[in-house]
């Protein structure tokens, strides 16, 4: 049961409800308040490119990638159907290599939590540095473990009216910090099943990895906002600057 495969087709209509506008609009408040102003853009783990699209729209020339590729498919759908010239690319992370760099990258809605393996998340920090030209800026937002504690993830929408009906369970291990999510779909009389895997990789060690990738420069923000993080952030935002040369 991989993750982010059969829901492929219907993760958008999930997602009907995620503020995606405020979400580019909070990235591009961020890239104002660190005196960014990219052109160029990487949607790191695009996924079925929602975000890629409003900032095309917005003007940004857009690249997206994401180990997916029925997620990437359905990117490529939506960018054919309405013209959009994203260059999308199935992709790892840890293995990233596009041969050209950006003016910064953002990367929405937890997936660095879905790496889970420390060392493949260094390595992922590291080639997405690559692909930012110095001086840019790298926005992305993880869950933390307060979130995970809080068991964010067991939830359900059995409403008969619902276009697709969920059930997810959720059991989190402190010690390791990884969650497993059993989530079960409902669309008709077809079910579909994945497992997803998160780890809540602290602060702190995050913070070492963009050191390391040549980002000195890193500032945190509790949940869609300007304010510094607190232990009850269920959301943390970065905005790691890349060194200048
Ligand atoms: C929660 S989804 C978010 C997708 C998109 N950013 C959005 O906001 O809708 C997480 C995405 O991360 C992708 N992903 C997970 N591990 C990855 C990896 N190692 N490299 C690239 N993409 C990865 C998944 O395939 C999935 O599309």
């Amino acid at each position: 049961m991989a993750s982010f495969g059969p829901i492929a087709p219907h993760y958008d209509v999930l997602m009907s409800s995620v503020p995606y506008e405020m979400w580019v609009g909070y990235t591009r408040l961020l890239f104002a308040q660190h005196g960014a102003e990219p052109d160029t853009l990487l949607d790191v783990c695009c996924g079925t490119g929602t975000a890629a699209d409003m900032f095309d729209e917005a003007g940004y020339e857009v690249a997206g990638f994401d180990l997916s590729e029925p997620m990437i498919g359905e990117a490529r759908r939506k960018a054919k159907k309405t013209k959009r010239q994203i260059d999308y690319t199935v992709a790892d992370a840890a293995e990233l290599d596009l041969g050209r760099q950006f003016d910064a990258a953002y990367s929405f809605f937890d997936s660095l939590n879905y790496i889970t393996d420390p060392k493949r998340l260094e390595m992922a920090i590291r080639q997405i540095g690559k692909h930012i030209k110095p001086d840019g800026l790298f926005v992305f937002d993880i869950n933390t473990a307060y979130a995970f504690e809080q068991d964010m993830f067991t939830q359900e929408d059995l409403r008969q009216a619902s276009k697709i009906r969920y059930k997810w369970v959720s059991e989190y291990d402190p010690e390791t910090k990884i969650i497993r999510v059993q989530m079960k779909f409902w669309k008709g009389r077809e079910v579909l099943e994945e497992v997803h895997v998160q780890r809540a990789h602290t602060v702190e060690e995050i913070s070492t990895m963009l050191a390391l990738a040549g980002f000195p420069e890193i500032h945190l923000y509790d949940s869609y906002t300007l304010d510094p993080p607190n232990r009850r952030s269920d959301r943390i935002h970065f905005a790691a600057r890349k060194s200048q040369s």
